[in-house]
């Protein structure tokens, strides 16, 4: 398998807290794994180690051979844009846009035409199964959608690994287990790699593998 992101020794510390203590862990192209572990145990925080999102204390994240702790702030934003897709438990859709908006939004910065960031939206939303919704705001969208929303929004730059923190947090077991679905079919479709926090032992058996923290640390990866 290819190697899409290896973590060596990474760490970060708030102020005396120490939230991720020497976490060494690879994601390979394609691969679903799932992270657990309890309340405060560093789950949040190393993925926004690996999203680039925090600067780490120590150690280093490498993606696709890059060494990302050598960009600087505006290369950072860039790669992010173009490598990493971002799922959070509360959706954080934009009230006031349509679906389509939404999906459309990381596209702005790029200057790209108004009617292919309509079109690659679409693309999106179809790929999700609600091209019948593009029109509705996030209200008019039941939880399940709206983080459909959120995924084809993710997939927008065509990255090779999303991070999703508690996914399916937010909707009934149900609802998850689609939205689970919805992840195996776009790793066969487009090779996307998925990192998955989770609390949920449902959620985590549908991984490929199970990394458990605990006070920081990885305790085991299977
Ligand atoms: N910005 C911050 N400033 C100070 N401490 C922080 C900060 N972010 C996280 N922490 C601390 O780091 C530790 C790990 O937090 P983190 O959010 O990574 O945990 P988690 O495993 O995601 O927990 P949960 O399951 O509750 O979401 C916690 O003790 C937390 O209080
Ligand atoms: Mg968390």
């Amino acid at each position: 398998m290819n190697t899409l992101l290896s973590a060596e020794k990474l760490s970060k510390n708030f102020g005396s807290v120490t939230a991720v203590a020497n976490v060494t862990l690879t994601i390979n192209s394609g691969e679903i794994v799932a992270i657990m572990g309890r309340s405060g145990s560093g789950k949040t925080t190393t993925m926004h180690l690996l999203a680039g999102l925090e600067t780490p204390s120590g150690g280093q994240v490498v993606y696709q051979g890059q060494n990302i702790a050598g960009l600087d702030e505006d290369a950072l934003a860039l790669w992010r844009r173009d490598n990493i897709g971002l799922i959070f438990q509360a959706f954080h859709l934009i009230p006031t846009l349509s679906a389509l908006e939404n999906v459309a939004f990381p596209l702005y910065p790029a200057g790209i035409p108004a009617a292919e960031r309509r079109q690659r939206a679409a693309e999106r939303l179809a790929q999700v199964g609600l091209a019948d919704r593009a029109d509705h705001r996030p209200s008019r969208l039941s939880g399940g959608e709206q983080q459909r929303v959120a995924i084809a929004r993710a997939l927008i730059n065509n990255p090779g690994l999303i991070l999703a923190d508690e996914p399916t947090g937010n909707l009934d077991s149900q609802t998850g287990q689609e939205i689970l679905a919805l992840f195996q079919r776009l790793r066969q479709e487009a090779g996307v790699s998925f990192v998955i926090v989770t609390h949920d032992d449902e959620v985590a058996a549908t991984a490929d593998r199970v990394i458990r923290m605990k006070d920081g640390e990885i305790m085991n990866s299977e």
